[in-house]
């Protein structure tokens, strides 16, 4: 029988490429998402993802196997609403970590993310287990979001899973409130004005992902036999070491008149704290994590594909 996925965040940046994805392997895919307006032949939900009975009545609508949840306010806007963001990141996963508990899913995914390492993690080939102490309102909601994760899997035995997503670089779906969200930007000025303003200065490395090696990556995990699945607060997941620079001289050699110039705000400090290389070897060995998009292949998708 068809399996019934709920993905909670359905029309964000991951969230709404998600449910692309599911579908088109055959998923029956529920979208909710606080911006949704309509009830689309139940097919799709307004919800607040901090309400639980809301959540509970859409998987018992539809016997809701599956959940991915995606809300979350990221970063950049998270330092501006400690609160909110805290609470938003983590009643959402509470909620639904607790309908698995009490057997109404079967399975969760929760996004994790580099956020979670902080200036004292070290740089290069950040490893699995290290010194973990987030500076952002974000990474430390990710981080107990973790342990939660890891809690109800010992604990529960709930079947929870979860990847630390370096930024992720698509053309779909803007993202919103991330401090990776320059490598985005980026491409739309390069198209639209030939000139960029960047936040980020230019030789900050964090690792970054395209979006299909995000999705083949979630698709991948959720997949894999639990006896497998060795980590149950998060995957590393390592990407493509990228910089305002790195992409500037990338899409140069398409767009030679293309420039970049600086004013760095506060989520310098932000990007300066995160790793600039993860060692992955767990998500590998596990379950088969690799990535097909480098850098070239990736600029010059953005470049095509971006309005
Ligand atoms: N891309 C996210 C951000 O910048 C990190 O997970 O907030």
């Amino acid at each position: 029988m068809q399996k019934t996925v709920l993905i909670i965040g359905s029309e964000g940046q991951i969230g709404s490429e998600l449910c692309d994805a599911l579908s088109v392997q055959g998923f029956k895919v529920i979208r909710a998402d606080i911006r949704l307006q309509t009830d689309d032949a139940k097919l799709q939900y307004q919800l607040d993802a901090t309400d639980k009975d809301a959540i509970e009545s859409i998987v018992e609508e539809h016997r809701i196997e599956v959940v991915y949840l995606m809300a979350a306010m990221l970063s950049a806007t998270a330092e501006r609403h400690p609160q909110k963001a805290w609470e938003l990141n983590m009643q959402s996963l509470l909620h639904v970590l607790d309908l698995a508990k009490e057997k109404k899913i079967k399975q969760v995914f929760w996004p994790s993310s580099i956020a979670i390492f902080g200036p004292d993690t070290p740089k290069k080939n950040t490893p699995q287990e290290t010194v973990i102490h987030p500076s952002t309102v974000y990474g430390i909601s990710k981080r107990a979001g973790e342990m939660w994760c890891a809690y109800y899997h010992r604990v529960f035995g709930v079947d929870v899973r979860s990847l630390r997503y370096p930024g992720i670089i698509s053309y779909k779906t803007a993202p919103g409130g991330g401090t990776t969200d320059y490598a985005i930007e980026i491409f739309k000025s390069a198209k639209s004005e030939g000139q960029y303003t960047s936040f980020i200065e230019a030789h900050t490395i964090t690792p970054m992902i395209y979006m299909s090696d995000a999705i083949t990556a979630t698709i991948a995990l959720m997949q894999a036999p639990s006896e497998s699945i060795t980590v149950r607060t998060s995957y590393n997941l390592d990407g493509l070491a990228v910089s305002p620079h790195k992409l500037e001289e990338e899409i140069k050699k398409q767009l030679p008149d293309f420039k970049v110039d600086y004013t760095t705000d506060y989520r310098q400090a932000i990007a300066a704290s995160w790793p600039e290389s993860i060692n992955d070897q767990r998500a590998r060995a596990d379950w088969g994590y690799t990535i097909h998009t480098d850098l070239q292949h990736l600029v010059q998708e953005m470049l095509t594909h971006i309005k």
